[in-house]
């Protein structure tokens, strides 16, 4: 299917992982998709991969420099930007009583900070262009409760969800729709990250936080990347013109709400 024929998207956080699997879709529905990672050389591994449809772009969330330069770029690039994907985030766990200031100031610098003045630069290129346009943002089931040894990281999708709820009755008179995807536990490099953390805290054997977290979805395992492109390719077409300012669980039933 072609979906997505003739539009143009960019994806922080693409070169791994969920990301680059949207990347990898949204390509497969037509689309012309920009690459935009931190770990420029991931990036363009990943977009040579993929092929002509594909471009890498630097860019580093935290700083508001080179947000402009990779939405300018995208846009003389593509000729206009019709999706953003907000993608990119850090994960951290730590029990209560050890959180540092710094873990908190850069979990917020990327989740949060990235995901909300990504949104602004954005929308100003879309509002100028007068097309309107699609922002999804990627919040977690870590945003729809606390977690013991995870509050940075869950206040930091609670914080998404909220941006995302506030931006998408913002830009809804523009004709761009802002709404969220809440997936729960993807397999992944990630999950090797958190893994590793859980084994720390909690004293598991490596791997065994994940045999856990899977054998407690509902549906019966972890989530995969692909099982997130369903939505990230549906909220980006005219079928979800009427939506607005929502988040929406894909989690293999983790979570109701
Ligand atoms: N994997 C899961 O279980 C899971 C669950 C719920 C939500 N999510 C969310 O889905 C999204 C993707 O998760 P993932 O598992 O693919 O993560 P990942 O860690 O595999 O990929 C994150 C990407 O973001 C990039 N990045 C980090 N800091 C950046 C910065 N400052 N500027 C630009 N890029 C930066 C990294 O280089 C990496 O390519 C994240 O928002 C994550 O919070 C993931």
């Amino acid at each position: 299917m072609t979906r997505l024929a003739g539009k143009t998207a960019l994806i922080t956080g693409a070169a791994r992982g969920i990301g680059l699997a949207f990347a990898q879709a949204y390509v497969a529905e037509g689309a012309r998709v920009a690459i935009a990672d931190i770990n420029i050389d991931a990036a363009r591994a990943a977009a040579k991969d993929i092929g002509e449809s594909a471009i890498a772009a630097p860019l580093d969330v935290t700083d508001q420099a080179s947000i402009d330069a990779c939405v300018a770029t995208v846009d003389s690039e593509f000729g206009g930007i019709d999706i953003l994907i907000n993608n990119a985030a850090l994960f951290e766990a730590a029990e209560l009583v050890d959180i540092t200031r710094a873990s908190y100031d850069r979990l917020f610098a990327v989740n949060v900070q990235g995901t909300l003045f990504m949104m602004q630069a954005v929308a100003k290129s879309m509002i100028a262009r007068g097309q309107g346009g699609k922002i999804i943002n990627m919040a977690s089931q870590a945003g729809r409760r606390g977690e013991a040894l995870v509050a940075v990281y869950c206040a930091t999708k609670a914080a998404v969800i909220s941006l995302t709820q506030s931006a998408g009755l913002n830009l809804i008179r523009h004709g761009i729709n802002v709404n969220a995807i809440a997936p729960g536990v993807v397999d992944g490099d990630h999950w090797v990250g958190v893994d590793a953390y859980f084994a720390r805290l909690e004293g598991l054997k490596p791997g065994e936080k994940k045999k856990q977290v899977g054998a407690a979805v509902p549906f019966g395992r972890m989530g995969t990347a692909e099982d997130l492109t369903g939505m990230a390719v549906f909220l980006a077409t005219p079928d979800a013109d009427y939506i607005v300012a929502q988040t929406y669980n894909v989690d293999g039933g983790n979570w109701m709400s």
